[in-house]
């Protein structure tokens, strides 16, 4: 009888900057304040890349501790796969740049990008090409600067994102693993959250802070996000045949408290069984998720045979979710 093979979590790992902006450090330099932005999204502070520091090096630091975690080599890995927005270069892409870092010259390399959803997309391919045999391990990672393309004194986007990176080893496992994954997107919304600068649509590098403006209609973003996450995790459960209470811990894109909390109240979960790093890191886009994942796993809050539900909501739209057993 040919057994079933799932993808399954190997080991994670985490890559922030060390530079850290706390509410009172942006009072300085935008009309906001502690008050506000604790209040409305939950976010305390947010961790900064500084020059010369980049996406791909946050990665490669999330990436060696997730091989580390793992117990596998470079050599290892048959692909390489980084959802980003926030690339290092325009090409290659900075899963090639992370593969060279890491040794591992030879096996497949691309980034998704799917904006805040970029590591559920990610997830989900890694999943796709282990469950069809085509893979055995593959190193999915979330890597953000979105810091790189903020207007600093545009208070409405300033004060959500902050830079960082997850990363997580799947292998081909025969027993537990990733059970399912949700995948949607609506271009018709691009308006409401999005970067107008780019290539093809006349790219102007001469010109002051080109490629810096994230434009954002936040209360929009946030009924949307809300409305989109809920159906979500009905059809993630109902395509599994299981019920809310089935579910352990709730891991939720980390880009406002509120949503978090919607969210959970939708499933019937006390906030004690949902992984929340919003406070610490701000909306890190791609990176939140594993992330919060890996702070999960190390500090011993979920254990193995446990029932995880990953979702994330951002640009594009785009929204996804994976339920997966640890
Ligand atoms: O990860 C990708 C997906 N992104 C999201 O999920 C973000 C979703 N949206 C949100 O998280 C929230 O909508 C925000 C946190 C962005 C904003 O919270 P809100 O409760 O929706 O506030 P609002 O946009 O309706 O603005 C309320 C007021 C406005 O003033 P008026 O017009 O009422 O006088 C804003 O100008 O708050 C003002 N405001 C601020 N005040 C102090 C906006 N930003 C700030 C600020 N400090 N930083």
């Amino acid at each position: 009888m040919k057994m079933t093979t799932y993808a399954r979590i190997a080991g994670t790992g985490s890559g922030l900057p060390d530079k850290i902006l706390t509410n009172k450090d942006l009072e300085q330099f935008v009309e906001t304040s502690d008050e506000w932005i604790t209040s409305r999204t939950g976010i305390r502070q947010r961790h900064v890349v500084v020059e010369g520091e980049t996406t791909c090096d946050l990665a490669e630091r999330a990436s060696i501790a997730a091989m580390q975690a793992a117990g596998v080599t470079a050599a290892d890995l048959d692909m390489i796969v980084v959802g980003t927005t926030t690339p290092d270069l325009i090409f290659p892409s900075t899963a090639c740049l992370l593969q060279h870092r890491l040794g591992a010259n030879g096996c497949a390399a691309f980034d998704v990008n799917a904006a805040c959803s970029g590591f559920i997309y990610a997830l989900s391919v890694g999943n796709a090409y282990i469950r069809s045999g085509v893979a055995k391990t593959v190193l999915v990672v979330g890597a953000e600067t979105l810091t790189r393309m903020l207007d600093w004194s545009d208070r409405n986007t300033c004060v959500l994102f902050g830079d960082g990176a997850g990363a997580v080893v799947l292998k081909a496992d025969t027993e537990t693993g990733i059970l399912s994954t949700h995948l949607h997107a609506d271009g018709g919304k691009k308006e409401l959250l999005y970067n107008p600068v780019g290539v093809s649509v006349g790219f102007k590098p001469e010109e002051k802070n080109a490629g810096v403006r994230v434009l954002m209609t936040g209360n929009e973003v946030f009924k949307h996000a809300v409305k989109a996450l809920d159906s979500l995790v009905d059809e993630t459960l109902a395509a599994n045949g299981l019920d809310k209470a089935d579910l352990d811990w709730l891991i939720p894109h980390q880009a406002n408290l509120r949503i978090i909390e919607a969210t959970a109240k939708r499933l019937q979960m006390p906030m004690d069984r949902v992984i929340v790093t919003v406070h610490k890191h701000g909306n890190t886009s791609a990176g939140s998720v594993p992330l919060a994942l890996d702070e999960a796993i190390r500090s011993g809050k979920v254990q193995r045979g446990q029932l995880l539900l990953l979702e994330a909501f951002g640009g594009g739209f785009t929204w996804g979710s994976a339920l997966l057993r640890y």
